[in-house]
C-alpha cells in the first residue's frame, strides 16, 4: 500500500509540474496589443505561473468573416498568418498529408520542452535519489539488524520449495529485469554522467548496445511475468494470515516468527507490485516500442477527471486532448518512473533473497530449503506439506 501511495503521490506531482490545463485565471486587458499576448503574460510564464493560453489557442481565424471573392486573385481568406500558426501550434488546424503515417499531420507540438526539462531534470534527481536511498537504508538495515539467521537448529533435512521451472521463470524475470534496469538508465542518465567520463564515441557504442539490448529483453521479461503470474498467484491471494504477519512486522525486529503460509505478506506484496508495476512498465513500454499506435494517457485522463480525482488532490483537470507525440512524452516519463519505483522495491527484494538472510537464496539456487528455514518462515506450508505427506507417505503407489 506503501508503493500505491508514492505512485498516486508521483502522478500528481507529475500531472500538476507540467501538464495540468491552465488554471482559472480572471482575463487581464490585452486591448492594448490588440488580444495579442502582453508583457505581463510573459513576466507570469517567466515566473513559472499558469496562464490561461486560451486567448491565443482559441484565435485561429473565422472563415465566416472572410472578405467576398471581388478581385482575380481572391481573399486571403479568413484567417491572418499569425491565426494559421497558432492553430498549427495548438492542433485545430485541418491538415492533409500524402504521408498516411501515424502523427503526419502534427506539424507542431507544444509539449517537447517541458518533457525534455522534466526528462533531464527532476526525472534524474529523484528517480536516481529514490534509488541511492533505498540503497542506503538497506545498508543501515543490514548494520542494525544484520543478517537475520536461522534460529533454531539445522535438521539437515531439505524441502522442496520451488521446481526447476518455476527457478527458470523466476531467472528470466531476473534477469531480463537486471538487463532492463541497467539498460534504462544508460539511455536516461548516460548523456549527464556517462558522455563527461567517456566521450561521445565510447557513449555512442554503449548507447547504441543498451538500446537494442532494451527493446529486446522487454519480451523476456514479459514473457516471463505471465509465467510468474500464472505459477504463484494462487499462493499470493490475501488471507488472513497476512494480518496478523503485518501487525508484527514479520518479526524482523523480534518478536518470533509469525505463521505464513507458502509467501507470506511480505512476499505478497512484492508478488503484486511486481505483477502490477511490471505490467504497467510493459504497457507504456510497448506504446514506446510501436510509436504513435497506442494512445494510453488522453482515455486514461478523460476517466481520471470523470472520477474527480484532480480535483480530489486539488489540481487542474487533466488534459484530454493530446498530441500524438504528448501521448509519447507521457507514456515515456510513466516508464521510467514506475521503473524507479519497482527498481527500488526490487533492491530489497534482492537484499532478503541474498545477503539479508541466511537459508533463503537456497529456494531459488537448488530449489531445496533447510527444513528449520521452512519452520521458522513459513510454518503453516510445512504443516500442510507434511499433512500431505502423512495422506500418502512416500514410495506409495494412489489406489486405483
Ligand atoms: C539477483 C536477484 C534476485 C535474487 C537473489 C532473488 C531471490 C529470490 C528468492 C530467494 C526468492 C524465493 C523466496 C522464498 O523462497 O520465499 C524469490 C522470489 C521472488 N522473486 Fe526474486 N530474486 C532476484 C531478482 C528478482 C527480480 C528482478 C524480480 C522481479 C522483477 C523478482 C521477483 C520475485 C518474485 C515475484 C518472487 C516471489 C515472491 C517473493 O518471494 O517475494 N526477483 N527471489
Amino acid at each position: 500500500m506503501h508503493y500505491v501511495r508514492i505512485i498516486l503521490g508521483i502522478f500528481a506531482v507529475l500531472a500538476s509540474v507540467n501538464f495540468a490545463s491552465a488554471q482559472e485565471t480572471s482575463q487581464p486587458d490585452r486591448s492594448a496589443t490588440g488580444g495579442a499576448q502582453t508583457l505581463e503574460d510573459i513576466m507570469a510564464r517567466q515566473r513559472g505561473e499558469q496562464v490561461d493560453n486560451s486567448f491565443r489557442s482559441d484565435a485561429t481565424g473565422d472563415p465566416d468573416s472572410a472578405a467576398g471573392i471581388a478581385q482575380q486573385l481572391g481573399t486571403l481568406g479568413g484567417a491572418s498568418d499569425p491565426e494559421l500558426w497558432r492553430a498549427l501550434r495548438f492542433g485545430s488546424a485541418k491538415i492533409t498529408a500524402t504521408n498516411s503515417g501515424p502523427a503526419a499531420t502534427t506539424l507542431i507540438q507544444d509539449g517537447g520542452m517541458k518533457w525534455l526539462q522534466f526528462r533531464e531534470g527532476p526525472l534524474i534527481k529523484y528517480g536516481g535519489g529514490l534509488l541511492l536511498a533505498t540503497l542506503g537504508l538497506l545498508a543501515i538495515f543490514l548494520l542494525l539488524r544484520g543478517r537475520i539467521r536461522i534460529d533454531g537448529e539445522k535438521t539437515g533435512n531439505k524441502i522442496e520449495r520451488f521446481k526447476a521451472f518455476e527457478r527458470f521463470g523466476h531467472w528470466v524475470l531476473a534477469g531480463s529485469f537486471i538487463l532492463l534496469g541497467i539498460t534504462g538508465l544508460v539511455s536516461l542518465m548516460g548523456r549527464k554522467f556517462l558522455i563527461p567520463a567517456f566521450g561521445h564515441e565510447a557513449f555512442s557504442t554503449v548507447a547504441i548496445a543498451s538500446k537494442w539490448i532494451h527493446n529486446n529483453v522487454s519480451w523476456a521479461f514479459m514473457l516471463a511475468l505471465v509465467m510468474i503470474f500464472v505459477m504463484w498467484v494462487m499462493h499470493n491471494l490475501p488471507s488472513r494470515t497476512d494480518i496478523n504477519w503485518l501487525l508484527k512486522g514479520g518479526g524482523i525486529f523480534g518478536g518470533g516468527h509469525p505463521p505464513a503460509k507458502k509467501f507470506n505478506a511480505g512476499q505478497k506484496l512484492i508478488f503484486w507490485s511486481v505483477i502490477v508495476l511490471g505490467s504497467s512498465i510493459s504497457v507504456s513500454g510497448l506504446a514506446l516500442l510501436f510509436p504513435f499506435e497506442i494512445n494510453l494517457f488522453a482515455p486514461t485522463f478523460a476517466k481520471l477527471n470523470s472520477i474527480g480525482l484532480p480535483g480530489l488532490i486539488g489540481i487542474a483537470e487533466l488534459p484530454t486532448t493530446l498530441a500524438p507525440h504528448e501521448e509519447m512524452q507521457y507514456s515515456q516519463l510513466w516508464h521510467a518512473i514506475v521503473s524507479f519505483v519497482l527498481m527500488a522495491i526490487i533492491f530489497a527484494h534482492i537484499y532478503i533473497g541474498s545477503v539479508g538472510m541466511e537459508g533463503a537464496y537456497d529456494a531459488m539456487g537448488s530449489g531445496e530449503v533447510e527444513e528449520q528455514w521452512a519452520r521458522e518462515h513459513h510454518s503453516l506450508w510445512v504443516e500442510e506439506l507434511k499433512a500431505k505427506e502423512g495422506a500418502t507417505p512416500k514410495g506409495a503407489t494412489p489406489a486405483e
